[in-house]
């Protein structure tokens, strides 16, 4: 029987390869080195699947060129970069990686939470720059994260596990989403729906959480940055794009809110140079879920994903099951 082939687009680790190379032909890009889409599409041409990142654009010009394609399995849990409907439409079966980062995610959402209202990078580079001369009473000067209160947007598996960890913080937690969610779950986290207006104007720390699609593309813009507090501090672990960026480097230039700890940004990584100009941000290149153990648990998560599809079972994570119809 013949082996199916299938391509990995980026450097991923031993244990996934050998998992693979275990049911078929594998072509990997272990250099990795970023294809272009005109690469990719080279390379595709005779695959049956490929297990892809959030860097490759899997649009419907590409489906359209790989005809043998039954599998697109995405390292992550984003999938802004898929076009699912098309994949959808040639009977090609798309799949995630959710479950597996929550915590790992929640705590750099957390990290940079915390390191916004402490200031830690800016105390940082004060002491490796040799300027530290002596203990001062009002000395970098923070705000307080405890007994605070913390705004989620998007209260999705990622942002219930930043709720939960509100808890040991005594903070007052509300939220907002497309609908409440349960109500054992509102509960057991102790938080509250509210209104998106609602939430910006009440929160001490806001943080996103909602998955990158055309109904959230700069869902904090410049209005929506008026109207939270002139003390608050805004974090953006999910996607660039969520926000207006250079929106926000006016409202943290003009003193709008106080600060922002961000993992992601529009047109990663050429972020906007007025980021780096700026004391009130703490700035992270995109490393939410970039944990040894988590890491290797998504690729591996991506590898079970695309066998299933390839040998005719549903793959665990699989994004459009009307795909198995076509
Ligand atoms: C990372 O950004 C992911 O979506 O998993």
């Amino acid at each position: 029987m013949m082996r199916s082939k299938i391509l990995v687009t980026r450097e991923v680790f031993d244990e996934t390869l050998d998992y693979l190379a275990q049911h078929c032909e594998v072509e990997s890009n272990q250099q990795d080195l970023s294809f272009t889409a005109v690469a990719l599409a080279q390379r595709l041409a005779d695959k049956d699947a490929v297990m892809c990142c959030l860097t490759d654009r899997i649009d419907g010009a590409l489906l359209e060129r790989s005809t043998r394609l039954k599998v697109v399995a995405n390292i992550a849990v984003g999938y802004n970069n898929i076009d699912v409907a098309a994949c959808t439409a040639r009977g090609v079966m798309a799949t995630n990686t959710p479950g597996v980062l929550d915590d790992s995610t929640a705590d750099l959402a957390w990290a940079l939470m915390l390191a916004t209202a402490r200031r830690l990078t800016e105390v940082e580079s004060y002491i490796r720059a040799g300027e530290w001369t002596g203990w001062r009473l009002k000395q970098w000067l923070g705000v307080d994260v405890h007994h605070a209160t913390l705004g989620i947007i998007g209260m999705g598996r990622i942002g219930q596990v930043i709720a939960k960890r509100a808890a040991g913080f005594d903070m007052k937690v509300l939220y907002c989403n497309r609908k409440p969610v349960a109500r054992e779950i509102e509960q057991r986290l102790n938080a509250t729906y509210v209104t998106r207006d609602e939430l910006l104007a009440q929160s001490d720390f806001v943080i996103l959480q909602v998955p990158y699609s055309a109904q959230t593309h700069h869902l904090i813009g410049a209005a929506e940055l008026k109207m939270m507090k002139p003390t608050a501090i805004l974090i953006n672990s999910t996607r660039g794009g969520v926000v207006d960026d250079a929106a926000l480097i006016a409202a943290l230039k003009g003193g709008t809110i106080r600060g922002a700890g961000l993992d992601v940004f529009e047109n990663e990584p050429k972020l906007d140079p007025g980021f780096l100009e700026l004391r009130n941000v703490v700035l992270a290149p995109h490393i939410g879920s970039s944990t040894e153990a988590t890491r290797r648990a998504m690729a591996m998560t991506a590898a079970q994903n695309l066998i299933a599809g390839l040998t005719g079972r549903t793959p665990p994570n699989l994004l459009n099951p009307e795909a198995r119809k076509q």
